[in-house]
């Protein structure tokens, strides 16, 4: 059965629509956990727009499930982990203009750059996970570059219009899971996952984590983070 990493940047936006205290993310995270959360995920975007560097901080001393930081490969960025040493990172593309991250990093043609976010990940005992798309020319990357992990970016899956669109994308998904798969890294998928679209992804061989951050947060205005967690790792299990 995969595992949740619960995604808690959008309690930072409520904050940050204030540049108040409160909503913490560190409460979510907390709550989180305690509802069963396997993973607390986090972007330190470059703009800071939501998580903040005292986020990531705190979390780190506080967080018991693996921590897993998204970031640029920029070498700021990665200075940053490297000094609070996160579980796990995974390697997102950034623009700033963006309302969210759209696709998957290019790690075919950023590939001395995401080589050398990599070594210095490693040499710091930091687990290196890659958010791609389901291209086999990323894939062969991702293996050759040695990650231990790839994200499956399941963002088109989750915008498909329709449902031959849907089932098209969730083909193409399975055909990167396998990939990724034979080639011994661990899989996780993310981006766009909602109570209504999840299942299918879960259900994919060998899924080891999926990443969930805005749906769950949504929810968790309405019924509470504890709730709103229980109810997606049901969802995962079943
Ligand atoms: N995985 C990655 C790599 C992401 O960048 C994001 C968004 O920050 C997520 C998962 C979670 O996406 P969503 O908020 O749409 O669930």
């Amino acid at each position: 059965m995969a595992t949740l990493g619960v995604n808690i940047d959008h309690v930072a936006t409520v904050r940050q629509a204030r540049r108040t205290v409160e909503p913490d993310p560190v409460w979510a995270a907390a709550a989180a956990e305690l509802a069963g959360a396997d993973a607390i995920t986090v972007h330190l975007r470059e703009d800071r727009r939501h998580i903040q560097d005292r986020d990531l901080e705190v979390l780190r001393r506080t967080v018991q499930v693996k921590l897993n930081l998204e970031s640029a490969i920029a070498p700021a960025m990665i200075d940053v982990a490297c000094r609070v040493k996160p579980d796990q990172v995974t390697l997102v593309p950034e623009k700033r203009e963006e309302v969210t991250t759209e696709g998957g990093l290019d790690v075919v043609t950023h590939h001395a750059a995401t080589a050398a976010a990599i070594d210095r990940l490693r040499a710091a005992g930091i687990a290196v996970s890659l958010f791609l798309d389901a291209e086999a020319r990323q894939i062969d990357a991702a293996v050759e570059l040695g990650a231990d992990a790839v994200e499956l970016h399941t963002g088109q899956y989750a915008n498909a219009a329709t449902e031959a669109a849907r089932h098209a994308e969730l083909v193409t998904l399975a055909r990167g899971a396998a990939m990724i798969r034979q080639a011994q890294l661990a899989l996780a998928a993310g981006h766009g996952l909602t109570y209504r679209n999840v299942v299918p992804v879960a259900r994919l061989e060998g899924m080891g984590e999926l990443n969930i951050g805005h749906s769950i947060v949504a929810r968790a205005v309405f019924v509470g983070m504890a709730e709103a967690v229980r109810e997606m790792k049901r969802l995962i299990a079943s």
